[in-house]
């Protein structure tokens, strides 16, 4: 088997969860459990509350282990009156590697735009980090056989004005409305569909060779039990996960899953 093209990510994505004391036993456990083989393998990232990201960052010290810091969203802008929102550069400066942005709950219960993900985009790689754009269908739009074209809209909504170069860094998460926090996950056969597709949309649009370089993860009700199965497929690059990433033991055994797959291919 040739060896795959780029190397997976796993994330793990809090959401509004764990305060900054449980933040820090649920990673000092995970960390314990990460293997050296599972870091050889692919890159692993935690995302938690904005509160609890500077305990978290102590806590990981610099680079050992090489677990990332990410976190959940960012505003567009370095500085501002903004009440409440905080910026891309504040990020930087706590050594955080991944921001995740555009997720389906802030597109759908805080009215996010794929515009507003295009800027965010855009200034979380204005200052050295790495954003990973969430897309997918909603339930409605995928019976209506509408998947394709949504997913179309959103990849080139979302990394709008951003160039070749910006877009061959990025990670885009293919997360189907359907499938987050439902324990319905997509099939291997539907997570490789839409990733196959969000890659076809990058290559129409930036080029094969920055479409071939985009890792791209799956989310939505990623388990230790079905993990194995959904990362085997050939453009599914790792996944974003939510509710297992709470306990850093179900975390800790999606990464040796994939490490599993990873290492086998
Ligand atoms: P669940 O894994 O809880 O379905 O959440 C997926 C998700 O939204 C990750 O961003």
């Amino acid at each position: 088997m040739a060896p795959r093209p780029r190397r997976p990510l796993v994330s793990g994505n809090w959401k509004m969860n764990l305060d900054h004391f449980a933040a820090i036993a649920n990673v000092q456990r995970l960390v314990f459990r990460l293997q050296p083989a599972d870091y050889r393998a692919l890159d692993v990232s935690v995302h938690p509350p904005f509160t609890d990201l500077r305990s978290v960052q102590v806590l990981l010290g610099n680079d050992e282990p090489p677990l990332a810091l990410g976190a959940q969203h960012c505003h567009f802008a370095d500085a501002g009156a903004f009440t409440g929102e905080v910026s891309p550069s504040m990020l930087a400066k706590l050594g955080i590697a991944y921001v995740i942005c555009g997720h389906s709950e802030r597109r759908q219960l805080f009215g996010e735009t794929d515009e507003g993900v295009a800027a965010r985009a855009a200034a979380i790689l204005r200052n050295r980090m790495v954003p990973i754009v969430c897309v997918g269908e909603t339930a409605e739009e995928r019976d209506a056989g509408a998947t394709d074209a949504r997913l179309a809209e959103q990849v080139e909504g979302s990394l709008a004005g951003l160039s070749a170069d910006e877009v061959r860094t990025l990670v885009i998460a293919y997360e189907p409305v359907w499938a987050i926090g439902t324990g319905r996950s997509a099939t291997p056969a539907d997570a490789e569909a839409g990733a196959a597709r969000i890659r076809s949309v990058l290559a129409e649009r930036w080029g094969s060779e920055v479409a071939r370089a985009v890792r791209i993860q799956y989310g939505g009700s990623v388990t230790p039990s079905n993990a194995a199965s959904l990362l085997a497929q050939p453009d599914v690059d790792g996944a974003l996960v939510g509710g297992a990433s709470l306990d850093a033991d179900a975390f800790a055994d999606i990464v040796a899953a994939a490490r599993g797959v990873y290492e086998a291919s």
